[in-house]
């Protein structure tokens, strides 16, 4: 994603893209690194986690290990694992743990991939999701009063960033479908927005005051209550780990993944159709549907491959990620409409 010194219009194409973390990881590969050492330990990622609590503590741990940690003070630990609904399956192997748990995007935190650390200041308990707008009464939830709610499944998805690196994961949570029920939308609501949470205490990507700052994205209603749309409060059998969206986060898995917001705390339904973060910072290049498709280009990059996490594999990219049988028909009618950017 590009970075914005100023404004989206003053950004030279020189500023940092998302290709230049993908080409350091694998020169770095190349050269013998693996991508722990790249970013998930020493002085180097000390400097860019930042000072403070947990993110400190952090600090040098191996990721795997202090995510057990973090899960054995989770009041929702005994709900995981979920049973795996086994009518979700995949063509490629689950990307390991570690390489989806050190890789990540959140700007929140930084506009670098190595977050991990920094985000283990998010604190994930109290946490509530209001639900407001054209709704039959604005709700607060607690998420644990959520969890007990919707009864947790486990389902398999690929996941494709529009920066071309792509993973297969095995989320926990429930249809967002169910969700949408329980928030009681009224007639007129005709979109969903899903915000995250602004605290800028914790989160030193705040004070980049060009972002549009709190992210937020949207889907149609119609997009919201398919088959495959999901909340997200766990995966690889565990709670979320903070940089994965903790406690709780929307999975489209036939869009680009910058339509997923994280640590979500507020859903609004709305009569017109918002403009999300992305959208608002470059809007040539990232628009409202992105739903991936390997012939349209990124203006900076091709789509038609992908690289998986962990093994470096490129794959060809598949048109709506391959779930064209449950979502292509969303979309009939939509001719003029930019699909897939
Ligand atoms: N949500 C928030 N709040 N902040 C972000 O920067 N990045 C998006 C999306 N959701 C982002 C976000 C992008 S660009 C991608 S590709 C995915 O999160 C990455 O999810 P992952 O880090 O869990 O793989």
């Amino acid at each position: 994603m590009p970075i914005h010194r100023r404004k989206p219009w003053q950004m030279p194409e020189s500023a940092v893209t998302p290709e230049e973390a993908v080409l350091a990881h694998s020169a770095a590969k190349r050269g013998g690194l693996s991508r722990r050492a790249l970013f998930g330990g020493g002085a180097a990622v000390a400097a860019l986690a930042g000072a403070g609590g947990y993110a400190a503590l952090a600090q040098g741990r191996d990721p795997i290990g202090w995510w057990d940690a973090q899960v054995g003070n989770d009041p929702s630990k005994g709900l995981y694992p979920a049973a795996r609904t086994e009518r979700f399956t995949l063509d490629r192997p689950i990307t390991e743990a570690r390489e989806a748990i050190t890789y990540n995007n959140f700007y929140e935190f930084g506009s670098h991939k190595g977050i991990w650390q920094a985000a283990q200041r998010l604190e994930t308990r109290p946490w509530t999701l209001t639900v407001d707008g054209l709704v039959a009464k604005t709700k607060t939830a607690d998420i644990d009063t959520l969890l007990k709610t919707f009864p947790l499944e486990e389902r398999v998805y690929r996941f494709r960033c529009v920066e071309a690196w792509a993973m297969a994961v095995p989320w926990t949570g429930f249809p967002l479908a169910a969700l949408i029920a329980w928030a009681e939308p009224q007639a007129g609501a005709k979109y969903v927005q899903f915000e995250t949470f602004q605290n800028p205490a914790i989160a030193p990507g705040f004070r980049q005051t060009w972002y549009p700052w709190p992210y937020r994205d949207a889907f149609t209603l119609d997009e919201c209550t398919n088959e495959l749309a999901f909340i997200a409060t766990g995966v690889y059998g565990k709670p979320l780990p903070p940089q994965m969206g903790a406690p709780i986060r929307p999975i489209t898995p036939w869009k680009y993944g910058f339509k997923q917001p994280k640590s979500i705390t507020r859903i609004s339904f709305l009569a017109e159709r918002p403009v999300g973060y992305w959208e608002k910072l470059q809007p040539s290049e990232y628009g409202f549907w992105a739903n991936v498709n390997p012939e349209v280009s990124h203006p900076r990059w091709s789509q038609a491959t992908e690289r998986m996490l962990g093994t470096g594999e490129r794959r060809p990219t598949l048109i709506w990620n391959g779930y064209g049988e449950q979502v292509a028909g969303l979309y009939t009618g939509l001719t003029r409409e930019r699909l897939f950017a």
